[in-house]
């Protein structure tokens, strides 16, 4: 059946709603108690070319932005991180890698090493209007009801949520003192039920919602993008969501109101995703990294308390990564981003004259 066929199947309200099956929908309860797939420990072997491929970088002294695949060879590890990004994009959506040493390193060889494994994995795609294709994720002091504040500088808890590339990773540089727990759930799922219980308000989601571009607007772009939040497309339901974006949005000119159904379909998609029946939580050590594909998983983190030395705050490095063998993406999504890969994918908040950069401090 073709994506047009499935969306129409969606759409006719006498029908039951399509359940999605496969490896993207599972429950947090029963992944907790398989751990051993997806949380992957390096092995020593693993270590030692990834130490070297940093060295190698340090010699010749590159930035990041020069290092590709060619600069930061993993020969025995290729097979293991194609493996890995199969896992992410056409599996279970996620997986946990433990064990990276960061903090024998300073966090230029963090950023090299952690860099280099995304190179390996996809393009690395701008996070932001500023062109940061390193992300820093940090308490910047900003206020998270700041209208142009995104959630990843302020210590807040931050609701269920996608970002805008296949992959979004995260290296914990260090943990902070308390809480920033990550939290994870199936959007799959989180579709499966919402059109198990309350198939009229899984229809409303089905509809497109204007969501804000947080101020970072390539020129003759409107302020505003409109898509759907669940997007049957082939054999997978792909799903974005933000609701900040969505809320933020009724702020602008020109964005009509949201309904009462479409708040209370807004309500029930974030009740589901807060159920613990669905959600796993996951907890952030130094070294690890996450790995999770934005179209079939929601993520969120609890509020976090940081230590008062600025050297040992909760501080993670993420990339976005546009992958050319990603799942087929619906043409919302591809209308939303206002640039593309060299592959064709979104590749997240790309402005036109902003040249990409690669800090090692949050800016
Ligand atoms: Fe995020």
């Amino acid at each position: 059946m073709n994506s047009p066929e499935i969306a129409d199947q969606i759409r006719n309200q006498h029908r039951p709603l399509p359940r999605y099956e496969g490896p993207q929908a599972w429950y947090g309860p029963d992944m907790a108690l398989r751990r051993d797939e997806w949380l992957r420990a390096w092995t020593g072997p693993e270590l030692a070319e990834i130490e070297a491929a940093v060295a190698r970088v340090l010699e010749r002294d590159l930035e990041i932005l020069e290092i590709g695949r060619e600069q930061f060879p993993l020969p025995t590890l290729e097979p293991v991180l194609h493996d890995i990004r199969k896992q992410v994009l056409h599996g279970r959506g996620f997986v946990l890698l433990r064990g990276l040493p960061v903090e024998h390193w300073s966090v230029r060889q963090a950023a090299i090493a952690y860099w280099g494994i995304g190179v390996h994995l996809g393009e690395a795609c701008s996070q932001n209007a500023q062109g940061h294709v390193l992300g820093h994720v940090k308490d910047l002091g900003r206020d998270y009801h700041d209208l142009l504040a995104r959630g990843y500088q302020t210590n807040a808890r931050l609701p269920y949520h996608t970002d805008s590339t296949d992959i979004v990773g995260l290296l914990c540089w260090r943990p902070g003192k308390a809480g920033g727990l990550s939290s994870i759930v199936s959007s799959t799922t989180v579709y499966n039920e919402m059109a198990a219980r309350r198939p009229d308000l899984a229809q409303v989601l089905l509809s497109a919602f204007h969501r804000t571009r947080w101020g970072e607007v390539a020129e003759g772009r409107s302020p505003w993008s409109e898509m759907p939040i669940f997007m049957p497309n082939d054999s997978r339901m792909i799903v974005s969501y933000v609701r900040s974006a969505i809320t933020k949005g009724q702020k602008l000119p020109g964005v009509p109101r949201l309904t009462e159904r479409q708040v209370e379909a807004l309500d029930m998609m974030d009740a589901l995703a807060e159920d613990p029946q669905l959600y796993l939580d996951m907890e952030f050590m130094s070294g690890d990294i996450q790995l999770l594909c934005n179209h079939s998983i929601l993520h969120s983190r609890t509020a976090f308390e940081d230590w008062p030395e600025p050297d040992r705050r909760r501080h993670l490095l993420r990339l976005w990564l546009s992958c050319a063998d990603g799942p087929a993406l619906p043409e919302a999504i591809m209308r939303r981003d206002q640039d593309q890969s060299a592959s064709g994918r979104p590749s997240g908040i790309r402005l036109p004259g902003v040249a990409l950069k690669a800090p090692l401090e949050a800016e």
